[in-house]
């Protein structure tokens, strides 16, 4: 079994961890090994760098979007450091919940930020590593927001941000997509997640079967 880096992308309520669970699942019965992950916060840094991210009380105040893309960035690089390049480099598949991608929509396009500087600061933190195929589960702000309520809890810092943040976040994720289809599977996420998870068997089939 060789290595594989499959990340998954898309709006908060997109139903990425069901996907990504049920890939897990279909991975280790053919027999390879898995590491299911996600970003921000799967390192014990990452913990703490999330917390702040996303739950930053008032002691901290406004997170200013030059250091909100560097903690992005700080968690990413430990992350790969420990986590995915050791597994993919004894031949894991890696498959991961939000990477990238995720900075280029809300740090870049979401924000004041210009994509370029968001991928060059990324591409750094992750020593250029980019993955083989990037699931892009696309769902427009108002349902991602109506399953969110569904699911309970409160929404955490970006969650709570108004639904043309949401919209504009979606628009990156999908130019991003259409402008790189060999690297994108870009799925609409209002379909059944027995058809969603079919139609991502078959990407990664093809793609391992190579
Ligand atoms: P999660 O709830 O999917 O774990 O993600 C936490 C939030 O962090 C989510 O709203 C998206 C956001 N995020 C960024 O803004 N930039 C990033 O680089 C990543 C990985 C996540």
């Amino acid at each position: 079994m060789r290595g594989v880096f499959i990340t998954f992308e898309g709006g908060d309520g997109a139903g990425k961890t069901t996907q990504v669970r049920l890939l897990e699942e279909w991975l280790t019965e053919r027999g390879q090994e898995v590491v299911r992950t996600f970003e921000p916060g799967a390192t014990p840094l990452g913990a703490e760098v999330r917390k702040l991210l996303l739950h930053g009380g008032d002691e901290i105040g406004a997170i200013d979007p030059r250091a909100e893309a560097l903690l992005y960035a700080a968690d990413r690089a430990q992350h790969v450091a420990q986590v995915v390049k050791p597994a993919l480099a004894r031949g894991a598949a890696v498959v991961q919940d939000r990477y990238i991608d995720s900075s280029l929509a809300y740090q870049g396009a979401g924000r004041v930020l210009q994509v370029d500087d968001v991928r060059r600061i990324s591409d750094w933190a992750a020593v250029g590593l980019w993955p083989e195929l990037t699931v892009l589960l696309d769902i427009d702000a108002e349902t991602a927001a109506e399953r969110r309520r569904q699911r309970g809890g409160a929404d955490d810092r970006l969650e709570a941000e108004a639904v043309e943040f949401h919209e504009a976040v979606r628009e990156a994720f999908r130019g991003f997509a259409d402008a790189d289809p060999r690297r994108f599977l870009k799925l609409d996420a209002s379909r059944s997640i027995e058809e969603l998870q079919q139609a991502i068997r078959a990407r990664v089939a093809s793609l391992l079967d190579d």
